[in-house]
């Protein structure tokens, strides 16, 4: 299976548009991570995996204009609405690339990447490949998910038979929708040291963030079905169950489980 091959969630727009919901609920806590590790003006940054540049304009805003941030992404629909976006950001870069075929030119002070191992079927030769851009003692940070952790109350039979569906659908391409808490082993077989971790999983009333699910399900439907793993008929099932499961302000449906992970190359 290509790296392209093991991405099971829609590109292009519509994957996009999915993009910016998850950014606008995880903002908060991506920020903090950013804060934390710190990104200081001046620094030269890559957010690896960077989809429509949600992340990456983050950190442009942190390093401001005497600093410089590469986006790469393997989707080049992605990287050209990306790049349409960030037109007012003259220290933002944005290239396709797939992290597989290794890193670009440069010594970065940092590198970021959310929601990107979770997706590759060699997830340690991805970090090697960033850690060995980063200058002596500069920082990797990977958030990513937790699977395994998900939170639906009351019960509800189409929100288990989705949940099952995403982590086949991930594995039978060989991706690992549970590397949640594997990211700081990865980080320290990459040689990293001053290992960090924080683990995060939201939960509100706000639609929008029990939206994620749904939006999820179509953007998988593709794979799903194309894996046999599902039918037309049972997506359609669940995602009705789903949509009123989000309309039911007293159903609690919980965001994945994030794990924040970084560490310092040596120096
Ligand atoms: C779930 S999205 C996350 C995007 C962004 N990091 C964010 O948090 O908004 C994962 C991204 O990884 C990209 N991707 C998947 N495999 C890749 C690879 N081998 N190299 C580079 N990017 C890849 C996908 O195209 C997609 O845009």
């Amino acid at each position: 299976m290509s790296e392209a091959g093991s991405y099971i969630i829609r590109g292009g727009r519509p994957g996009r548009e999915r993009l910016r919901v998850l950014a606008g609920v995880l903002a908060p806590t991506t920020r903090a991570l950013l804060e934390r590790l710190p990104v200081r003006p001046g620094d030269r940054c890559w957010d690896v995996g960077c989809g429509g540049g949600d992340v990456t304009v983050m950190i442009a805003d942190m390093v401001g204009p005497a600093g410089r941030v590469l986006g790469t992404d393997i989707d080049p629909a992605k990287v050209a609405l990306a790049r349409a976006e960030a037109s007012a950001y003259p220290q933002v870069e944005y290239r396709v690339g797939n992290i597989m075929g290794g890193a670009p030119d440069g010594t970065f002070d940092i590198a970021h990447a959310r929601f990107l191992l979770s997706h590759l079927t060699d997830p340690g030769a991805a970090v090697a490949a960033i850690g060995r851009a980063l200058r002596p003692g500069g920082i990797l940070a990977v958030e990513d998910v937790d699977f395994s952790a998900l939170v639906c109350c009351p019960d509800l039979p189409a929100f288990r038979a989705y949940h099952d569906l995403y982590i086949r659908t991930g594995r039978y391409r060989g991706a690992d929708p549970l590397i949640g808490p594997r990211l700081p082993l990865l980080l320290h077989e990459a040689g990293c040291t001053d290992i960090h971790i924080q683990i995060n999983q939201l939960a509100e009333p706000d639609p929008t963030i029990k939206s994620i699910h749904v939006l999820t399900l179509e953007n998988i439907a593709d794979a799903a079905l194309q894996a046999g793993l599902t039918s037309p008929a049972e997506l359609d099932a669940m995602l009705t169950d789903l949509r009123a499961a989000v309309d039911d302000s007293s159903m609690v449906l919980a965001a994945p489980r994030m794990v924040q992970t970084w560490g310092r190359k040596p120096r």
